[in-house]
């Protein structure tokens, strides 16, 4: 089959690389694509938030199925143009990308549904939410709509919190604005694979939000993550199923929303349960990474399923051991990361390892940054710090004018033991 991948990032590297392993697929597209995505498809330049081209793009090329990596397609209802056009497509229409593209609608769909999260109110007033953190005290606040990761301050007293209310509320994605309860624990990444109203759910994972070692800094879009994060015991992972994703496409289902995607659940492991933080509507970058080398299955059946509204799958074999994943960002990254600096990567990699491309591109016979993250090195191992070991290793190799990442990713991973 001619399968269509949408995205150029790390997360779609590492599908395509996963997509390409399978005997079903006789021809691999991606838009726009990067330069690691290039060995493995044909890359087409073209802009993925703009419906009628990828449709044109879809047709010309007889695509059979298409596999949406990142949100902003979805939310501009690339997904409903193609299916609207009889196309199979691997990614929720813009209806339900919502659930990511709008907070308060995520805590809405939530509180249908008893799904457990933080306690929250919403505002369209910004000084009435000012005045009611400052009586809260220690809150989270969060701007609506897709703020790029800075939408979301943790206040750690009443005045901060009134201040972030006025700072978040000048964003454009903060017209309404989300206080909510302080939870604690540890945060992991749960994704289901969703037919619109069936669900199979990958191993849970762990991201590393903030760009510092030790968890400091602003936060990212990710700068590292490992799997499986089985800190959250089988038990638990099921409970998440029961208590999270099929209450959610229930009531999404009952909003006229069939689901069919990636259902990302961000997760606190709080002393009362699983809380939801927040969903996307999307694979997580750099989780998906750390997922494809950990997936021992064909995931081409199990994507065109969803995509069908005929998953029947329930699980998802997985290979034994961890991997790691470790971003490597350009300098400036989150704030104002350089671009155009020359990549130097060894000539063969390691045993065990993945080299994953996001911001880079072509420059004549040269590789060059062209955005924030810019590679995610990913090693697998027998276990964690073997797994480690070999990504830490890998990322040191490779290096470019004022390349950052972080040394610590997995390294503060709860017990593994668990049972
Ligand atoms: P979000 O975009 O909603 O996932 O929030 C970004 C980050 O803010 C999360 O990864 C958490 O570290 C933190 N956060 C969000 N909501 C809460 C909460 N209710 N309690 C504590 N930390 C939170
Ligand atoms: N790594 C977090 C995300 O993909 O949203």
């Amino acid at each position: 089959m001619n399968l269509l991948l949408l995205g150029g990032g790390g997360r779609e590297h590492a599908l395509a690389w996963k997509l390409r392993q399978s005997p079903l697929v006789t021809s691999l597209l991606a838009a726009p694509g990067n330069p690691g995505i290039e060995a493995l498809a044909d890359c087409v330049p073209v802009d993925i938030t703009d419906a009628a081209a990828i449709v044109e793009l879809a047709r010309a090329r007889k695509v059979d199925l298409v596999v949406v990596g990142p949100e902003a397609p979805l939310v501009a209802g690339v997904g409903d143009a193609l299916r609207a056009a009889g196309f199979e497509v691997f990614g929720p229409d813009a209806a339900g990308a919502r659930i990511e593209g709008s907070k308060a609608f995520a805590k809405e769909i939530m509180q249908a549904a008893g799904v457990p999260t933080a306690r929250f109110e919403l505002f369209t007033d910004l000084e009435a939410a000012a005045k009611r953190a400052l009586a809260w005290g220690p809150v989270v606040v969060k701007a609506d709509g897709l703020a790029a990761g800075k939408g979301v301050v943790v206040a750690s007293s009443g005045e901060e919190a009134a201040q972030a209310c006025r700072a978040l509320g000048a964003l454009p994605s903060g017209q309404t604005i989300l206080l909510e309860e302080v939870l604690t624990g540890p945060e992991l990444s749960v994704m289901a694979l969703c037919d619109g109203e069936r669900f199979v759910l990958l191993a849970p994972s762990q991201d590393h939000k903030r760009v510092f070692d030790g968890d400091r800094g602003p936060n990212t879009g990710g700068m590292g993550a490992y799997a499986p994060a089985n800190f959250l015991s089988e038990a638990e992972l099921e409970r998440v199923g029961r208590e999270v994703m099929a209450p959610t496409l229930a009531e999404l289902r009952r909003r006229g929303i069939s689901f069919r995607g990636a259902l990302y659940a961000g997760l606190m492991l709080t002393p009362a349960g699983p809380r939801v933080l927040e969903f996307n509507a999307r694979l997580g970058d750099p989780e998906t990474q750390v997922l494809m080398m950990q997936l021992d299955t064909d995931l081409v059946p199990v994507l065109q399923a969803c995509a069908r509204g005929e998953l029947r799958t329930t699980s998802l074999p997985q290979r034994s051991g961890f991997s790691v994943g470790i971003v490597l960002a350009a300098e400036g990254y989150p704030d104002a990361p350089r671009t155009g600096d020359e990549l130097e990567v060894p000539a063969s990699l390691p045993p065990h390892t993945q080299l994953f491309h996001a911001g880079t591109r072509r420059l004549g016979a040269s590789v060059v940054t062209s955005g924030g993250r810019v590679l995610t090195a990913c090693a697998h191992g027998t276990t964690l710090a073997e797994a480690r070991a070999r990504a830490a290793a890998l990322a040191d190799s490779i290096t470019w004018r004022g390349r950052h990442y972080r040394k610590d990713i997995a390294a503060g991973a709860p017990p593994q033991d668990r049972p």
